[in-house]
């Protein structure tokens, strides 16, 4: 079975007093939701105090971005290997944000995963369409593209174990659009079947596709009930520690699959 994975993704927002606020309340939601793996990635500068909030806790801590050198002269950057330094132990990689804003192409993306990968951090890998891109029609060849220029090439291992694809309509994301269920089932079964092109049909099985852009607890009962949809990458609807925990509670139960993992 595909274990569910539900990952807060706290962007630039929460200060210090509420992210220990929040960290206090996950052990009681871990212990609770077992069955579901939790994600926190913090703002970078939380990232060493949530870690130690959480140490020794079932949860997965990791960062929103960082770059693949190990060090050098870039002012205001982290690199993943400070990541992992702090004890963080996984990485977002190709945040339609960081391609958006930041300018990170499918090969800046491509070189943080390698690098993540290669320092023993998991991944969540994003991917999505814009708007203009699903009114043209050509959302399918669009996030074809991302996966393969992301994961082509990867051992089916890492791709089973260590990477975890979210898909993420870049339409739905912060603006309270959500694909329905059939729109995300549709590109997440594509997504799968892809998968199963570029490793095989066991790892295909076995690898965690979550569902992000404006999920809350009234919307994600229907899309976790989705076949393909293992989970959430969850923004605005993280930063209240009462609707990540009824996210969390709705992903327990709902695991799919019978893949590896
Ligand atoms: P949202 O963000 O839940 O606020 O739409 C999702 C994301 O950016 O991962």
């Amino acid at each position: 079975m595909r274990r569910s994975y539900v990952a807060a993704n706290w962007k630039m927002h929460l200060d210090g007093a509420a992210v220990d606020a929040f960290c206090a309340r996950l052990p009681a939601l871990a212990r609770e939701a077992a069955d579901v793996r939790i994600g926190i990635f913090p703002p970078s500068v939380y990232l060493a105090r949530v870690v130690g909030a959480l140490a020794g806790r079932p949860l997965t801590v990791g960062a929103q971005a960082a770059r693949p050198e190990e060090r050098g002269a870039f002012t205001g950057e982290i690199a993943a290997r400070q990541v992992k330094d702090v004890g963080a132990g996984a990485l977002i990689v190709g945040h339609s944000e960081r391609r958006t804003l930041f300018g990170e192409t499918d090969a800046d993306v491509r070189a943080r995963l390698d690098a993540a990968l290669a320092l023993g951090l998991d991944v969540i890998f994003c991917l999505g369409e814009s708007l203009a891109e699903r009114k043209a029609g050509r959302t399918d060849e669009v996030v074809l593209a991302q996966l393969q220029a992301g994961l082509a090439g990867l051992s089916p291992r890492d791709i089973a174990q260590r990477v975890t694809i979210a898909y993420e309509p870049v339409w739905a994301i912060g603006t309270g659009l959500v694909a329905t269920p059939d729109q995300a089932q549709q590109v997440h079964a594509l997504l799968r079947a892809a998968v199963a092109r570029l490793a095989d049909e066991a790892t295909a099985r076995a690898v965690v596709i979550q569902y992000g852009g404006s999920v809350k607890p009234d919307n994600f009962a229907e899309l976790i009930a989705c076949p393909d949809v293992d989970g959430a990458l969850v923004g605005g609807a993280s930063l209240d520690v009462s609707m990540f925990e009824a996210l969390v509670r709705l992903g327990s139960g709902s695991a799919h699959g019978a893949g590896r993992n």
